[in-house]
């Protein structure tokens, strides 16, 4: 157990001491993974079997990139990967970085032009910056949700998946049932890789009806 003294302050001591001491974070830094998440997304492929199929892929959310990496290694030699953030990321293979707001339609049209296809694929585990008050982080992130499905309803295959990362609360049921519109089934996920204090779950849409 590795313990922090000093005039951090207590917030940044409790963030410090949960990352020196987090399982994945270790396990991350052995396996040369860029962060701890794509422990997650090895958690929905286990289960779901998203992308070893795959051809086109869209990563929204995707910095520092370690859903890019797992993408670019477990998916098809082929594939074509797309993977969008605010921030910028260093390369990957076959990954296109678009450094932007997804929420722009610019950028919209760029994950179109880059990916030539229609997507096999989508990923997103995009989160606007977190206030601290759950119902406003909640309210935030679905709104940003449904901007995806609206994007998806654009670029997706049929039968192509969709993964979203959503906080839960008292919106998630209605964002579920538009889903359910469009999808043949949609599966509720907790990785054992997110932290159990954390309100976010992963919203697994399989089966886009077109
Ligand atoms: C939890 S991190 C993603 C981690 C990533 N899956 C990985 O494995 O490296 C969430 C990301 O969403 C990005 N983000 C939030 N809102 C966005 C938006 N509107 N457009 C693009 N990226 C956004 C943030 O910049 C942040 O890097």
């Amino acid at each position: 157990m590795v313990r922090i003294k000093g005039k951090r302050t207590l917030s940044s001591r409790m963030w410090l001491s949960r990352q020196l001491n987090d399982p994945y974070v270790k396990e991350a830094k052995k396996r040369n993974f860029r962060c701890r998440a794509v422990f997650k997304l090895m958690e929905i492929e286990e289960k779901f079997r998203l992308i070893s199929s795959a051809r086109y892929i869209v990563d929204l959310g995707a910095a520092p990139g370690g859903w890019s990496q797992l993408l670019s290694e477990r998916s098809h030699p082929d594939a074509n990967i797309v993977a969008v953030d605010l921030l910028q990321f260093d390369e990957l293979p076959r990954v296109k970085a678009i450094i932007g707001d997804f929420e722009d339609e610019s950028i919209k049209t760029q994950i179109h032009d880059l990916l030539g296809s229609k997507a096999d694929l989508i990923v997103s585990d995009m989160a606007p910056a977190t206030t601290g008050n759950a119902a406003t982080d909640h309210l935030r992130i679905v709104n940003l949700m449904y901007t995806v499905i609206e994007f998806s309803k654009t670029i997706l295959s049929r039968h192509g998946n969709l993964v979203m990362k959503i906080f839960h609360g008292g919106e998630e049921k209605k964002l579920v049932e538009c889903l359910r519109q469009h999808f043949s089934s949609v599966h509720f996920f907790k990785p054992k890789a997110s932290r159990s204090e954390s309100a976010e779950i992963y919203l697994i849409a399989l089966g886009f009806l077109q």
